[in-house]
């Protein structure tokens, strides 16, 4: 489904991520990992047509798209959760939902919503609070919630579990689970080495803005030495707010 090939981005003369390549098999569920400015959020950013590429070619469905339009990438299925949430404090979760689904017909909007309220019923709750009042798991899943309103194909998901409580994480991985079985590709960021390993079947390590390892979740988990190097990448982070 997504394709990266010899694939760079990065910020004017300053490049992040450097030829990497990067199949995620329609269906799947892939995981970025790396320490602090591996280039893992600029990837993220880059596939969502935030970051520019500078080098290489990325493909979805087979089409190139390495130099769409973000907004033409969305209409495509491709969304993003991105890191730090990027919410918008002032709206309300209805507002905020509202505006995930931008890309989409105003009739859908309704169904799209009751989506996410009976994946995160949680956001039901907090209909209308204000985004910017909620606690650090309800925004996770508001963004998380933000992104599925674009109904993706592809569900990109920057640092799913940083910051949060261990419960908070578990239902955000619950939602994961539900959103696979539905048959949605998702790639997504995480720090937590365990959890990953988990939940994905692909895994990519970055450091630096290169690969340093490349394979399957089964692969990472059978060879000890290589979770060692892993564990000593991406500390657990769970010390939630
Ligand atoms: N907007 C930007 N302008 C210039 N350089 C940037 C920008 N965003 C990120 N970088 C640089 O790109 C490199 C990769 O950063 P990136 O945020 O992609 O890493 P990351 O793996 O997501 O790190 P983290 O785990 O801290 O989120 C870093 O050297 C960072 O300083
Ligand atoms: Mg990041």
């Amino acid at each position: 489904m997504l394709q990266l090939k010899g694939f760079a981005c990065g910020y004017g003369e300053f490049t992040a991520v450097d030829n990497l390549d990067l199949t995620v098999e329609a269906g799947s569920v892939f995981a970025l990992m790396g320490p602090n400015g591996a280039g893992k959020s600029s990837t993220i950013m880059s596939i969502a047509g935030h970051v520019q590429v500078s080098q290489g070619s990325v493909l979805f469905d087979g089409e190139d798209i390495t130099h769409l339009p973000a907004r033409q990438r969305v209409h495509m299925g491709i969304a993003v959760a991105p890191e730090g949430r990027r919410l918008f404090p002032d709206l309300t979760t209805v507002e905020n939902l509202t505006i995930g689904g931008y890309s989409r017909p105003k009739e859908e909007e309704k169904g799209n919503r009751e989506r996410v309220f009976d994946l995160f019923p949680r956001l039901a709750e907090r209909a209308d609070q204000f985004a910017g009042k909620m606690s650090g798991g309800e925004q996770q899943m508001l963004a998380i919630g933000r992104a599925l309103m674009a109904k993706p194909r592809l569900l990109m998901i920057d640092e799913v579990s940083l910051g949060l409580m261990p419960k908070v994480i578990d239902m955000c991985y619950s939602a994961l689970d539900s959103l696979r079985s539905e048959g949605i590709t998702l790639l997504f960021v995480e720090q937590n080495t365990a959890r990953a390993l988990e939940v994905a079947e692909d895994v990519c390590v970055l450091e630096s803005g290169k690969t340093v390892w490349k394979g399957s979740a089964a692969d990472a988990k059978a060879n000890p030495k290589l979770l060692d190097a892993f564990l000593g990448l991406a500390e657990t982070t769970t010390d939630g707010n």
